[in-house]
């Protein structure tokens, strides 16, 4: 088929397809090849040369880049709608790589007070040790506009947030980044591309751990960051000073888990949905949070924003943190793990009141919140 006549391919199908070679013919492998090398050739010093002048690109050590990272770091922004990615160790490394290729000391970030606990502690106890500013601003962003300052230079949002699922305007986010200039970053991995695109609305810079829906399996740490081939070839470097590059055998399993995420996440926001409602209507449950129930402060804004209302959720139990923890051990089906994105049908994650996950300051107040997670195996 010539290209004129190729139909227009869906995200997903662009998903499983993009960054693959040609495997027409005979003997072509169907899966992608992991290229466990750490250091590649070049044909002659003329070639190394043209390389080191920027002249040339070319494979030289997998820290710098990789062929099986490029095919995951294809699919990722073809996911996106984004023209490049990097893939990196997780997500964590995605996100400080990303936030530290776009500020420098003396400048102000803007973020959302909720955040991941690790992007809320790099953000808290690292930044300012390097001269950076953070000014916190709740989701629905009131009074955001009294945060700018002169060193302002970036806003970070991350919704639906890790662990409380709160939204944050989107649309509104990245108009407020635009009009003040600002290089907007956002933390997609709760809604996975299959839900939300805001490289599209906008967005400079999104950044996933891939550790979670992506890759799907609880098999691997991963990350991702999204965004322009400019944006990219700056997170790139960060990558390559700071060493957060990914394994190709993550990359491997992370390609292999991107094939399925439109099932997984498709069926695990219908199952998600369905859980919400049966725990809405228990006498043991004192709250729900789910953005897809009416009940939930941010659902109007979720069903405008996303194309389906995700597969965590969160309740807090009658009876507090002691009802938690009885409940908890004596789950039988569910995993019990201190940190929500296992393989397993359904799982809670404890925030519990030690610090250790949800930092000091930030548990809900009755410490009973668990979250879950539908992952691949939650078809049934
Ligand atoms: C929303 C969100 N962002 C970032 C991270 C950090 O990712 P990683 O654990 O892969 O470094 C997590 C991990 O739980 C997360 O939930």
């Amino acid at each position: 088929m010539n290209k004129k006549s190729r139909p227009s391919l869906g995200p997903q199908t662009r998903a499983i397809h993009a960054g693959e070679p040609n495997r027409r013919g005979v003997n072509g492998p169907v899966v992608t090849e992991i290229i466990r090398s750490s250091t590649f050739t070049f044909s002659s010093t003329e070639e190394m040369k043209l390389w080191a002048e920027g002249k040339n690109k070319a494979y030289i050590y997998t820290r710098y880049g990789n062929p099986t990272l490029s095919v995951a770091e294809k699919k990722i922004a073809a996911l996106e709608g984004a023209e490049a990615a990097v893939v990196t160790s997780s997500g964590m490394a995605a996100i400080s790589s990303a936030l530290l290729a776009a500020l420098k000391a003396g400048d102000e970030v803007i973020s959302t007070a909720q955040t991941y606990g690790g992007t809320y502690r790099l953000m808290r106890d690292v930044f300012p040790n390097m001269g950076i500013t953070v000014r916190q601003v709740g989701t629905d962003l009131t009074s955001i506009e009294n945060l700018v300052a002169p060193r302002s230079k970036v806003l970070y949002v991350e919704t639906p947030t890790n662990p409380t699922l709160r939204l944050g305007d989107i649309r509104k986010a990245v108009a407020f980044a635009k009009k003040h200039k600002l290089v907007s970053i956002i933390d997609n991995t709760f809604a996975t591309p299959v839900l939300q695109n805001p490289i599209t609305l906008g967005y400079d810079m999104v950044v996933h751990s891939a550790t979670k829906a992506l890759a799907g399996h609880s098999d691997i740490i991963a990350g991702v960051a999204v965004g322009n081939s400019n944006w990219m070839e700056r997170v790139r470097q960060m990558i390559i000073y700071l060493g957060g590059s990914m394994d190709p055998g993550a990359a491997y399993l992370l390609i292999r888990g991107i094939k399925t995420l439109g099932v997984r996440v498709q069926r695990q926001c219908e199952t998600a949905m369905a859980v919400a409602k049966f725990l809405e209507r228990h006498s043991k449950v004192a709250r729900v949070h789910y953005p897809g129930l009416k009940s939930h402060a941010d659902h109007k804004l979720a069903a405008k924003q996303m194309r389906g209302f995700g597969s965590m959720l969160a309740f807090d139990l009658k009876g507090g943190l002691p009802a938690a923890r009885r409940f908890c051990d004596r789950v039988r089906l569910f995993l019990l793990s201190g940190v929500a994105g296992d393989s397993s049908d359904l799982q809670f994650a404890l925030q519990h009141d030690g610090g250790r996950i949800a930092p000091r300051g930030r548990q809900s107040r009755n410490g009973a919140r668990f979250n879950w997670f539908g992952r691949q195996r939650g078809f049934n």
